[in-house]
This record gives structure tokens, sequence and C-alpha cells, in this order.
């Protein structure tokens, strides 16, 4: 089904709202809660497409897996052993299932595959399967891309270093670490989101970080846990880009993840100039949770490079979509991780940027962006990648005339009411 969806132009933006919970945090959640016994249960678990691909897995991994009306979902774990599933594990569209799920399932006594759709298949795998065959599993993949063929074994412990900076292969390898002999060690080129470790210390088990290296003991066991899932951050960054590019917004996000592992775009819309504070924090299971209000301002040329650029991977897109409308620009570097995101986003916000009448510069690893652009309405191409279609309907909304969002129903990748809700804030 192709939907497209017409996004007018705005004012402002006022008021206040919620997020859906989080998708890195429901990910993990979920998947720790298989192999922790006994029944675990997450209010505001993340509703996006993405989240119920691991369910579905969980399921089929012989965990019973009830999905509440109210948002809630219960998992009654039976772990650390999981049974081996009858048919592919279906990942779809989700990177963060299929690496993630990697680790359990190379400590797994069965074999097991696990597939995903075309963009899915795309996308890099190397980087689980190489540390998971030094623990010991055998993985075969398609010259190392999906589907993946994953043959568990007993694990013995590694100390790796990534080549590059990912939450998703360090939680892989946290997983299987805890499943494993010894101590297994990860040293992160750049730190990233850290809701791995965090995940793992509440469902009970402990680990060390000193600088930039983790290390889990295996054998650890876990315990059932019930936690609510703070509103995703990343979902929140469309709005408050949102708000930032009109002078008479004020905006309130409320029960929003506040983890400085996935905050640091509150530090770049104050360097571009808003006036961004936090209120009412407090911590739940880890993980800090707030509220955040935003009114703009007139800010500087902002530059995000290196471990930056790691930390705001997912934030980039809109950033850029934004960047036009500044009042110094933008500069990305470091950041060739995005080409192989859901969609090459680079390639994406460059064509769509230019669609809308910007000047914009791609260059190796980002874009340069001047700012106090002018830019108007346009046929926006989704690639369908929830992050594009989020981010133009944001672009758009400050560009003369109508935009139109092709392949605009991926958004339930991650937020499925996203346009209700951007709808409820925007004032025209
Ligand atoms: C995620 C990590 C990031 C991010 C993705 C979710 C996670 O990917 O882009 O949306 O939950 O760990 P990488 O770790 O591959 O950079």
């Amino acid at each position: 089904m192709e939907a497209t969806v017409v996004i007018r132009s705005a004012r402002n933006v006022l008021g206040s709202l919620r997020v859906p919970g989080d998708k890195s945090i429901s990910h993990r959640y979920a998947m720790l809660a298989a192999i922790a016994p006994g029944r675990s249960r997450f209010e505001n678990f993340a509703p996006g497409a993405d989240c119920s691909s691991t369910l579905e897995c969980v399921r089929s991994l012989g965990c019973k897996v009830e999905r509440g009306s109210d948002g809630s979902v219960e998992i009654d774990g039976i772990g650390p052993q999981l049974k081996a599933p009858a048919h592919a594990l279906d990942c779809g569209n989700s990177g963060s299932t299929m690496r993630m799920l990697s680790g359990i399932l190379a400590a797994q006594p069965f074999a097991c595959e696990l597939v995903g759709d075309a963009s899915l298949s795309r996308r890099p795998m190397k980087r689980v399967i190489e540390p998971l065959e030094k623990m010991g599993a055998r993985i075969d993949s398609s010259d190392g891309h999906a589907p993946l063929r994953i043959t568990g074994s007993k694990l013995h412990s590694i100390h790796y270093r990534p080549p590059v900076a990912s939450a998703q292969v360090k939680t892989c390898l946290l997983f299987a670490g805890l499943l494993a002999e010894g101590t297994t060690k990860v040293e992160e080129p750049h730190p990233t989101r850290d809701h791995g470790e965090l995940a793992l210390r509440a469902f009970g088990a402990e680990l060390e970080r000193s600088h930039n290296v983790v290390s889990i003991a295996g054998g650890q066991g876990l315990q059932p846990l019930q936690a609510y899932v703070p509103g995703d951050s990343s979902s929140a960054a469309f709005f408050l880009c949102a708000a930032a590019i009109f002078p008479e917004s004020n905006l309130v996000i409320d029960g929003v993840l506040l983890n400085p592992t996935r905050s640091a775009l509150l530090d770049v819309l104050a360097a571009m100039g808003c006036r961004v504070s936090m209120l009412r924090v407090e911590e739940q299971h880890g993980e800090l949770v707030g509220t955040i209000s935003l009114l703009p301002g007139k800010g500087r040329y902002v530059l995000i490079e290196g471990a930056l650029a790691a930390l705001l991977i997912d934030e980039l897109p809109v950033l850029a979509a934004i960047a036009p409308y500044t009042e110094g620009g933008l500069e990305v570097r470091d950041a060739g991780e995005l080409r192989v995101k859901e969609s090459d986003r680079l390639s994406a916000v460059t064509g769509n940027l230019q669609a809308m009448g910007a000047q914009v510069e791609q260059t190796e690893g980002g874009w340069r962006i001047p700012g106090k652009q002018k830019l108007h309405g346009a046929e926006i191409e989704s690639h369908h990648d929830h992050r594009i279609a989020m981010a133009f309907a944001i672009a758009a909304l400050r560009a003369e005339g109508e935009s139109v969002i092709h392949n605009a129903q991926c958004v339930a990748i991650s937020y499925p009411s996203f346009f209700e809700d951007l709808e409820r804030v925007v004032e025209r």
C-alpha cells in the first residue's frame, strides 16, 4: 500500500505532547525478558512495527507474549535456553532485531534462520557475524547480509574492538557475553547509547565500565522486570526541530527519555539558539526521564563531527532537514554510517533538500548546509525510511507551498501516529 501525505506550511508549533515509548529500550527489554524466567511487564512499550518484529521473534522462540490495548506488553520468559523456532524468524525492517537477537541466538543449542525485508537484507551484518564467530557460533550469510543462519553453540568470551561505533553491535556482544563462559569485553571507538548496559542491570546482571570498555561476566541469571518505557527521544526530536524553526513556537514534551547518550540534540538546539530546559527529571531503572521545554532563538553555525556524530546518528536527518532555515547553517562530518541505515540517508536527505530548492553540499561523511535559506514545497521521496519521511514532514512546515510525502506509511516503523500528533501541535 502506498500512502501519500500532504503537508501544508505552518505558522507555529505550540502545545504539549507525549511521544511513544522508546524503540531502543523496548527491543532490549523484550529480548532480555525472553531469557529472564518469569513474567515481565512493560508499560508504554514502543508501538511501531520494528518492536512488533522483536515481539514476534520472541514468541516464535517459545515465550508467551501478550500485548494490551493500553500499550503494555507482558512476556513470560523461559530462558536462558529458548525453544527452536518452527520457521525462519522475520525481523522485518529492524536492524536492531536482527543484530541484537543474534547475540542471544548464537548461544542457543539449535540452529535458526533470521530474515528481513529488502532494506534490511541490504544492511551490513558482518559487524555481528565476525565477533560472534570468534565466540564460537557459526553464522552463514549471503556475503555478510541476511538471511543469516545461526548455528548456536557454547560460547567463550572475547575482548572485541568493533571497527564502527554501534550500540547494536555492543548490545549483541553483551547479550552473547551474558550467555558465554568467561568475561566478555567490548571496547568502543566512540561511546554509543548505553541502553543495553542499563537494561542488563535492570534485569539483575552486573556489568563494569572503565573508560570505553564494557565488561560482562557470563553465566549470570536474570530476573524478570516490571518497567515503564520512557518516551522515545528520537521521536521527540522531530517536534523539537519543528519548534526550533518558528520564532513564536513554545513546545513541551512530557515523559521523555533524557539519557545523556541520547540527548545530544538538546545541546545542538541550544547552539542553534533555542532555550531548552529539562524539568522534573527522575530515574527509572537506570534511565533518566523528564519534561523538555523549548523556546526558539537565533544561534550560530553548528559543526557536528566525531563522537558527537555517532551519538546523534538517528537525529542527523531531521537536523539536516531544518538546517537551511537556521541562522548559521550546519555542517556534519564523520556520519558515513548514515549510508547503511534503513536507506542511504546521506543521499536521501540531499535529494529531498534539493527538491525543495535548498543549497546543500554532500560530502564524504555528511553535508554542508548554509542557513537563512527559503525553501519551497516539493514531492518528497521517503525511500521507505521512517526517519526520512518524518524529517521532511518537518522541513515542509516552513516551506512555501505544499509538500507531498510519498510512501509516508513507513512512519509506522517507529511512530504510527506521527502525522496525527504533528497536526495537534502545528498552528496554521
Ligand atoms: C540503535 C542503534 C543505532 C541506531 C538505531 C538503534 C540501538 O544503530 O541507528 O536506530 O537501539 O542500538 P547503530 O548501533 O548500528 O549505529
